[in-house]
């Protein structure tokens, strides 16, 4: 298996109209869209997945469905964190058993986790699933913050990627300039994707890139693998401003939102939560139609 890398998009969970189930044909429709774009990879099951809203057996579905709609064309990177060790352990077992070519793990999310305990349990998720460790460092949401050296002592038990979602830029430089031989971190901070692309990052797990997929993959081939720095500015001045919208409001949703108008039915969010609302909306219909986008 290829090391992972290019622009994987945190897939959103497109529902049915009511919501009481995963949309089999919605995700299908979006999977073949984001591998026409040239998406490297798919991760869905994390935040912007929604995974707190679904139940064991619809994340395990969710998992199932992405590995036979990406067909091996691009892999996926299964998101298996839980609350408690053993739904992580079974979800992460799963996945590769389903045929992920990795597992995106989120510590416990409710009462924070120091080093030792979490090391032990990405020790055993390693030992029991047998596939490659992204480690989803997310400190506003899980309480766990560690610095670039213990994020980087991670990869004795199996942790080989990270996705960077604690918006330190200097942590992400030191993880790609100081510790790379250890690991291999990717972006996850939407509004820090030009800068992590241009000091090296080897990818991005990006939610944005539901809506934007061919601004991103064309960001990806300007900066990451051309090295155009001009022509990547210009094109970051269309994206950036999207980006700082997606993180100024409820990721999920203002992603869903943003597809929504772009044509695409995602079937809204769950409870508690609510797509945004008209007026937001309109604010961010003028950023993708500025983006160059149509919208509906
Ligand atoms: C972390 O947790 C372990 C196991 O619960 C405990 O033995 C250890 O003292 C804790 N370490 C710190 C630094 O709190």
């Amino acid at each position: 298996m290829a090391d992972l890398h290019g622009i994987m998009v945190a897939l959103i969970t497109p529902f049915t109209d009511d919501r009481s189930a995963i949309d089999v044909n919605r995700l299908q429709a979006h999977i073949e869209r984001m591998v026409k774009a040239g998406i490297h990879g798919l991760v869905p099951g994390e935040s912007t997945g929604e995974f707190p809203s679904l139940t064991l057996a619809e994340r395990k579905q969710l998992t199932e469905l992405c590995v036979k709609f990406a067909a091996g064309r691009i892999p996926v990177v299964a998101g298996t964190g839980g609350l408690t060790s053993a739904e992580a352990l079974e979800l992460s077992v799963h996945a590769a058993q389903a045929g992920a070519a990795a597992v995106m793990v989120v510590p416990p999310f409710y009462d924070p986790v120091n080093l030792t305990e979490l090391t032990a349990l990405l020790a055993e998720i390693h030992e029991a699933a047998k596939i490659p460790i992204v480690y989803y460092n997310i400190p506003s949401a899980t309480g766990v913050k560690l610095s670039p050296k213990e994020l980087a002592s991670l990869s004795k038990v199996g942790v080989k990627y990270l996705k960077d979602t604690s918006g330190d830029g200097p942590a992400l430089t030191e993880m790609l300039f100081g510790l790379s031989d250890q690991i291999t971190a990717f972006n996850g901070w939407d509004t820090l994707t030009f800068y992590g692309l241009a000091a090296g990052a080897r990818g991005g797990i990006w939610g944005a890139a539901n809506i934007i997929p061919e601004l991103a993959v064309e960001l990806w081939d300007t900066v990451a693998v051309q090295g155009d720095l001009k022509k990547g500015r210009e094109l970051w001045a269309k994206i950036w401003p999207i980006c700082k919208f997606l993180e100024s409001h409820n990721y999920a949703a203002a992603v869903k939102t943003g597809l929504e108008l772009t044509g695409t039915a995602t079937g809204g969010l769950r409870k508690p939560f609510h797509m945004l609302g008209p007026q937001v909306a309109e604010e961010m219909k003028v950023l993708i139609q500025k983006a160059g986008l149509r919208t509906v």
